[in-house]
């Protein structure tokens, strides 16, 4: 979405979330050039997340791209890497409207989308189209499922995919039916099936609302693994009667805090890779995750239901502003 007047910005706030939503598909889509030339920061914040050399540790997390139509302005924008997803296998509608709700005075929302999809294999075939393009920025496919076997499934397709260089696993959709999926003994299964077929490097994304002998099980679970972190984390469940499945996640600015949190806690056990995720609109939040957190890479979401485009351009200019030396290097 490109808004560079204060007032249309603002002008935005009361429309539906579910027609900006549309209409800034619709707008990458169909004029991704002119954006891109309009926004593209030109950058250098090298880092590294596994074994991949990242161009910049900031990224859109899964959400906004469910089907990579958008990964190529995302990544010609500058991202340091991409989140596609949720994808599930086959084709799903997600829940009916109302869906979305805005929050502008706390910059959250809540979600209850459903998990919409066009499948996997719409998904490969999008990301196939830009993988010559995609240089220095990195795919990382966000899959989702209610089985074992269907992320099983998820991840070997996706472990063959050229275009993809991380797979990350949803396990904390506030729309999953089934609760058991943080079960320490659960993750075990899952990733010692995930790594009988996949090689490539595994993201687990858990919940905002896990108590901490979960996490710590889950830790000491992703240590055992090769190449396997956490990104911490999804939307906050929570009743949500104005939605039509009665029950979404929340994120946004709210979620900072308990993020740095669990980041903290993890930290204070192990040096497993994580990501994190919740709450980031600013590009000192970015370098605070890093240099006091110790994350490797960070996904912002809820920004760009708030900033559009500009949130990203924003987050890496500030970011090469503080890195150059110009800003206040306080967090
Ligand atoms: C509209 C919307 C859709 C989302 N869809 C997904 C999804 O499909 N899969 C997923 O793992 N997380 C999804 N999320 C959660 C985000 O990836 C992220 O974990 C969460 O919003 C916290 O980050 P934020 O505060 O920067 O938004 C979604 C969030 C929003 C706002």
């Amino acid at each position: 979405m490109l808004i560079r007047h204060r007032r249309l910005r603002s002008l935005l706030r009361y429309i539906h979330p579910e027609v900006t939503y549309t209409l800034s598909h619709l707008a990458f889509r169909n004029m991704p050039s002119l954006i891109i030339k309009l926004l593209r920061e030109d950058l250098v914040l090298e880092t590294k997340l596994f074994n991949l050399k990242l161009r910049n540790p900031v990224g859109v997390g899964a959400g906004i791209d469910k089907n990579g139509d958008l990964a190529r302005v995302f990544i010609e924008l500058g991202c340091g890497f991409h989140v596609v997803g949720s994808v599930v296998l086959g084709e799903k509608r997600g829940n009916p409207h109302p869906r979305l709700y805005r929050y502008p005075e706390r910059l959250a929302l809540i979600n209850a989308l459903g998990l919409p999809s066009k499948g996997a294999s719409y998904v490969l075939r999008q990301l196939e189209r830009i993988s010559r393009r995609r240089e220095s920025a990195h795919i990382v496919a966000n899959i989702a499922g209610e089985s074992l076997q269907e992320l099983v499934a998820l991840s070997r397709i996706f472990d063959r995919a050229d275009s993809v260089d991380i797979i990350e696993i949803n396990l904390s959709c506030p729309q999953y039916t089934r609760s058991d999926f943080h079960r320490p003994d659960i993750v075990e299964e899952l990733l010692l099936k995930v790594r009988s077929i996949c090689t490539k490097p595994v993201l687990v994304k858990i919940s905002p609302r896990i108590d901490t002998s979960t996490l710590r099980g889950i830790v000491r679970v992703c240590e055992r693994f090769t190449n396997v972190g956490l990104t911490i984390s999804n939307s906050f469940p929570t009743t949500a009667g104005f939605l039509s499945s009665g029950v979404g996640g929340v994120s946004g600015l709210p979620l900072y805090r308990l993020s740095k949190k669990l980041i903290s806690y993890v930290r204070a056990l192990s040096d497993v890779t994580v990501v994190a995720c919740g709450g980031v609109f600013t590009g000192r939040q970015v370098l605070e995750l890093i240099t006091k957190y110790n994350v490797s890479a960070v996904q912002i979401v809820t920004a760009l239901a708030y900033g559009g485009l500009h949130a990203v351009s924003n987050i890496l200019k500030e970011l090469k502003h503080i890195v150059r030396g110009h800003g206040d290097q306080r967090c």
